[in-house]
């Protein structure tokens, strides 16, 4: 094996990947001779590329859509939060056997502490909107943090009931119309749906009965400020943007591969903000 370390992002499409530029800049702040790079296979090569990995001299991956789940099937060693939910997003090898762990779920809850402390003062309930990749992710964190319950509304109803078996009774299903009248135990609302992404219709919601003392979250981040977050920066609300999210599910993959635990700083913010503005998803 070569002394640079090679590292790739895999998804089906993923040119648009924000990683690489986030894994270099911390390459780069360190002084780490390493790569980072994309790697697009094809939904039907993903299971042969998973369990051929250890001849493709990469050190590890990341892993997005559609790929999470052939990630984790082809694991000899997974973490809680992959075994938890069946999916993996940062794997590696260890003495040429593939070893993987799910950090969308500790990213997203390292985001909202590290930029709402206190978030999570009032752990009664947490309001969550969608029920797919993202949601189970978002779900668990919220549960691992010790959330009594978790409210889920999703436009298929059947959707949200199958999440909600999969984690059992915290996690309550809610049919889309009865979101209106949960918003007002809810401490947490986090967006999981692709409402509000550029492109897409915005989330259309009346945020009035949320408590005062309410955090919002969306886990869109094109743009980087959504109707939802502007409608709650409005009322005055604390709101969290989904690129924090982004930033923070990527610090143990680096650690893990380039063996120095990363900063999520302004400086690795700005540059993902710049690269946002730069190809117009900046602004809704
Ligand atoms: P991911 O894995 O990234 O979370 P996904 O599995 O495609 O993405 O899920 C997208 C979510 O956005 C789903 O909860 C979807 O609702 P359905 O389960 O009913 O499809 C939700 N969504 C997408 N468009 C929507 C819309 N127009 N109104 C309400 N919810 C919508």
């Amino acid at each position: 094996m070569g002394t640079v370390k090679r590292v790739v992002i895999v998804g089906h499409p993923v040119a648009h990947s924000r990683s690489p530029l986030v894994h270099g800049y911390w390459l780069k702040q360190h002084g780490i001779a390493g790569e980072y790079g994309v790697r697009d296979v094809a939904p039907e090569e993903a299971r042969d590329f998973f369990a051929r990995f250890a001849t493709h001299g990469l050190a590890g991956c990341n892993v997005t859509i559609p790929h999470k789940e052939a990630a984790f099937n082809a694991l000899a060693e997974a973490d809680e939060v992959a075994r938890a939910l069946g999916v993996a997003n940062t794997l590696w090898l260890e003495d040429g056997r593939l070893c993987g762990a799910n950090t969308d779920a500790p990213g997203f809850i390292g985001n909202l502490d590290a930029t709402a402390p206190g978030w999570d003062r009032d752990r009664s309930v947490a309001l969550v909107l969608g029920a797919g990749g993202a949601s189970r992710a978002v779900i668990y964190g919220l549960l691992q943090r010790g959330f009594e319950k978790v409210l889920l509304a999703n436009r298929t109803f059947a959707r949200a009931e199958a999440v909600a078996a999969h984690f059992g009774p915290k996690v309550v299903p809610l049919a889309w119309d009865g979101l209106p009248a949960a918003l007002k135990d809810a401490r947490v609302l986090v967006n999981t749906t692709s409402l509000g992404m550029k492109g897409q219709p915005p989330l259309d919601l009346d945020l009035s009965p949320l408590p005062a003392s309410a955090v919002v979250a969306d886990v869109v981040y094109v743009p980087l400020e959504t109707p939802l977050l502007k409608a709650a920066k409005a009322r005055g609300l604390t709101t969290v943007d989904g690129l924090g999210m982004l930033l923070y599910q990527a610090v143990p993959g680096f650690a893990r591969w380039f063996g120095v635990t990363p900063v999520v700083d302004a400086g690795l913010r700005d540059l993902i903000v710049a690269d946002l503005a730069a190809k117009g998803q900046l602004e809704a």
